[in-house]
């Protein structure tokens, strides 16, 4: 599957550099050129003669050695593909920063190719806000992150930062390069993120939502050939691909305004936005200043987006909703797909572990008009995407 393609395989000092030999086996098994480059650190844990002798190819760890000038100019733009595992804390900061100090990170600014990296790093350092802020960093350069494995780590801690295992980035490349078209010219609105509805200059009432689940959804669709807009909330996340158009919004109402009037042109509308359903009824002109003991906030009704488009839906046109529940999952969701003349919805509940807000993973069921429902295990939201893509490609079919 990933026969004649040209890849560069970054590696970092990590203990997880071992698994750097597997890797090289399986993507020159699986048909690739590898190009092995290490930082300096690495070689203390994997030898360039192992690298070298199983991709075939002299493994470069300078920018200019004994043999002249290594040119990662030429190598950023012979790659079809560059893929760093593992990336460390440090080297993850680098290229967050294009701090040039190697050849890895030099090929990396010189790339044109897409990019993936695949962390490894003990617990906290993966938790760390360096850590978050780097790898959305690196994200918002439309960079892909290959998820972290859960388990034992070399530190003796369990948990998050295990670099993930070579045989599922390599599936994961091979589901890059594989990628259906199977969207190419249908357009899809999207909206995600929470919204923020002010109370005076400083101050707002929003919610959780990151924009992760309706990122990750503009851009799966986007890799398979769909026209996408995003209607966005405000959110510190972009879409990583380039195709997507984004339209930035703040309020409920202004997410309104642009989806009801783009929404005509659609072939479908998926609304994983968390809008706020109510606003304050009158927004202060300076910052309201601290007296009483109580204040009290008037809040009206903000417009449905979702029930004004399911007004609007023609025949042939989709819609697909989600449910964020705390309680009471199923009928709740059912109730909204019913109001709402949702196609079909997407629950999602607080009350599983890695699901909803702000997560890199989600939970969820599919509910259909046909009372029909489909279960997920936790996945990935770029995995999740997939999953609500193809219910909506199945849903185009009948
Ligand atoms: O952004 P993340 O951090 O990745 O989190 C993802 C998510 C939890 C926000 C997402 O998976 C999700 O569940 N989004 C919907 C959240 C929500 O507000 O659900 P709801 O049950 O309140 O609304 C039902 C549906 O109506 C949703 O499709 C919502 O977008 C839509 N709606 C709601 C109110 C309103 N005024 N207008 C709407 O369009």
């Amino acid at each position: 599957m990933l026969q004649g393609k040209k890849i560069i395989l970054g590696i970092s000092g990590s203990i997880a550099a071992y698994k750097s030999a597997f890797l090289t086996r399986l993507l020159i098994k699986a048909g690739a050129e590898v190009q092995v480059l290490m930082t300096p650190s690495a070689q203390d844990f994997i030898t360039p003669l192992t690298l070298s002798t199983l991709s075939k190819r002299p493994v470069y760890s300078e920018v200019s050695s004994e043999t002249g000038w290594n040119n990662h100019v030429e190598l950023g733009l012979w790659a079809d593909a560059m893929l760093i595992a593992p990336v460390t804390a440090t080297t993850l900061a680098k290229l967050a920063n294009g701090l040039c100090d190697n050849i890895l990170v030099a090929a990396y600014l010189s790339a044109r190719c897409p990019v993936f990296f695949a962390p490894a790093m003990d617990l906290d350092m993966w938790h760390h806000p360096a850590t978050r802020h780097n790898v959305e960093r690196l994200i918002s350069y439309g960079n892909q992150l290959i998820p972290v494995g859960v388990g034992e780590l070399a530190s003796g801690l369990s948990g998050e930062g295990r670099m993930a295992e070579p045989e599922d980035i390599v599936a994961y490349l091979e589901r890059f390069f594989a990628q259906k078209q199977d969207l190419a010219g249908k357009k899809i609105l999207l909206t995600a993120g929470p919204t923020y509805e002010p109370i005076d200059p400083v101050r707002f009432i929003g919610n959780r939502s990151s924009g992760k689940m309706g990122i990750a959804l503009a851009d799966a669709a986007a890799r398979r050939g769909a026209e996408v807009t995003l209607i966005l909330g405000p959110s510190k996340l972009t879409p990583q691909e380039k195709a997507v158009k984004l339209i930035k919004v703040e309020t409920a109402q202004e997410m309104h305004d642009a989806a009801v009037q783009l929404f005509p042109q659609m072939n479908a509308a998926i609304l994983a936005a968390a809008v706020a359903d109510y606003r304050p009824k009158t927004v202060a002109t300076e910052k309201i200043k601290k007296k009483g003991e109580e204040l009290q906030l008037d809040l009206i009704k903000n417009p449905d987006i979702a029930a004004d488009l399911g007004k609007m839906k023609q025949a042939g046109q989709l819609l697909i909703g989600f449910a964020l529940e705390t309680n009471d999952e199923e009928s709740n969701a059912q109730g909204k797909l019913e109001k709402k003349n949702f196609d079909c919805i997407v629950l999602n509940s607080l009350r599983d572990a890695g699901a909803g807000f702000n997560h890199d993973t989600n939970k969820i069921s599919i509910l259909f008009r046909n009372n029909k429902k489909r279960d997920f295990e936790l996945k990935s939201k770029n995995a999740v995407a997939e999953d609500i893509l193809q219910a909506m490609i199945d849903l185009f079919n009948v």
